[in-house]
């Protein structure tokens, strides 16, 4: 059992006087107890300051597909960065990137690499206006794209009545200090419910360059698609001329080799590739079809940055893929997600807890509600987050880490040992609950 996280509080102590809430991200300041202070991590383990270890599902918030301190990143990390950091110019390995998303990604046609998620969806949304001449993007409810102005909107909301209308819904920002502007950039829909964006593409299209959509809403629960709404999404972007974006930022290299593009086999005209793409690594990726792409190679939509493919970052990635290529984890990634999703159903269930698990295996869900699955991010109002929480942390003191949101991330560096551990935690906990 952890139970001692006395240095980390005073660490936490000394970093408030210099840090902002004593984090650099704002999702880090929402630990348990409290932010902690880290010393390393080895495959699926974590150890803190104060000699606590974690069998880590967090993966940081998804980069480490492979584990922590995977030997063969840190080593194609370490030999490409003595041969040189930065040139403010190009190199080798950052082609053989370019080629292997070309060759793995439907709609990798022609690519830009940034150093993340957040840049990379704007770096799409100049894109899409550049082409259709048009101004507004359609977001859903719940979905995350980063922290930028014109999307820290309709992330989260005080309750669902508060979201009011479905057709036109009420929209909260998510911090102070956003221009009043980015408040024209978008509509915001609830998600998964096809016929509702139909409706409002018929009327409000021409305002429209982009439909930006989570291929999997990963940040408010772990919902698939319905079937069809893809599909549908892509008919109608057809059919309007507008960009389906996917922000494949969470599913990409975790669903598989080809992100969800590939999974469902749907290919949006431009997506976003970061977090397991480089094992921790500051890099990411927007790629999309040569007819929309082309604007940046025409000098039409400008697209810059300093730092970007630096060498430590373009042979993370390059690594990163190769391992996975090589090893190809998925199916096991899959079964070993999957079971351990069916031995937290079967241990609530002895428990007589109403525990829910919704997912796909790589990536899933918990949470406590008697209302079934979630399908958009209203539905996860009905959830019990205080008996979540009591969860989470009642897990963090027996030595597993999850997301605090309930989302668990497998690695390809999980065992059957480490599925059979967190159960045998997971009971443990719901029982005291
Ligand atoms: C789906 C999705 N899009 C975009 C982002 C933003 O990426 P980053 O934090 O790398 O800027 C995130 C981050 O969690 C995300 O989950």
């Amino acid at each position: 059992m952890n139970s001692n996280y006395e240095k980390s509080a005073q660490l936490l102590e000394r970093a408030k006087k210099v840090l902002a809430s004593g984090v650099s991200s704002e999702f880090r300041k929402y630990n348990h107890p409290h932010a902690l202070f880290y010393t390393h991590g080895k495959g699926t383990r974590i150890y803190d300051v104060d000699g606590n270890e974690y069998l880590d599902f967090t993966l940081s918030q998804g980069p480490l597909i492979l584990g922590h301190s995977h030997p063969e990143v840190l080593q194609a990390v370490h030999d490409y960065s003595a041969q040189g950091q930065l040139y403010a110019g190009q190199h080798l390995q950052e082609i053989e990137l370019a080629e292997k998303l070309n060759e793995l990604i439907p709609s990798a046609e022609l690519m830009r690499f940034c150093l993340d998620g957040s840049e990379a969806v704007q770096t799409a949304f100049r894109v899409a206006r550049a082409k259709t001449g048009r101004q507004k993007f359609l977001r859903f409810e719940g979905h995350y794209h980063g922290w930028l102005d014109n999307v820290a909107y309709g992330i989260s909301a005080p309750s669902a009545e508060a979201l009011g209308d479905r057709e036109d819904p009420n929209v909260f920002p998510w911090t102070a200090g956003l221009p009043d502007s980015s408040r024209a950039d978008f509509i915001v829909l609830p998600w998964n419910d096809l016929d509702l964006v139909s409706r409002t593409l018929e009327e409000r299209h021409e305002e429209l360059a982009a439909i930006i959509t989570e291929p999997i809403m990963c940040n408010n629960g772990c919902i698939v698609p319905k079937e069809g709404f893809l599909a549908g999404l892509r008919d109608l972007c057809n059919r309007y001329g507008i960009a389906l974006i996917f922000d494949e930022v969470i599913t990409g290299f975790r669903v598989g080799l080809g992100g969800a593009q590939r999974h469902f086999g749907i290919t949006p005209d431009l997506s976003i590739f970061a977090k397991a793409m480089g094992s921790g690594y500051p890099i990411s990726a927007v790629v999309g079809k040569r007819d929309w792409m082309e604007l940046i190679e025409q000098g039409k939509v400008i697209h810059a940055g300093t730092m970007n493919s630096g060498n430590p970052t373009v042979a993370a990635a390059l690594a990163t893929i190769r391992v996975l290529e090589r090893e190809m984890p998925y199916d096991r990634m899959y079964r070993l997600g999957q079971q351990l999703m069916a031995g937290l159903r079967e241990a609530a269930s002895e428990a007589g807890q109403n525990l829910v698990v919704q997912g796909l295996g790589p990536m899933f869900v918990t949470y406590f509600g008697n209302e079934g699955e979630l399908t958009d991010y209203r539905d996860t109002f009905h959830a019990d987050k205080g008996k979540l929480n009591r969860f989470i942390a009642g897990l963090h003191d027996e030595g597993i880490r999850v997301i605090g949101r309930g989302l668990w991330y497998i690695s390809a560096a999980h065992t059957e040992a480490d599925i059979a551990d967190a159960i045998a935690a997971s009971a443990r906990v719901l029982a005291r609950l």
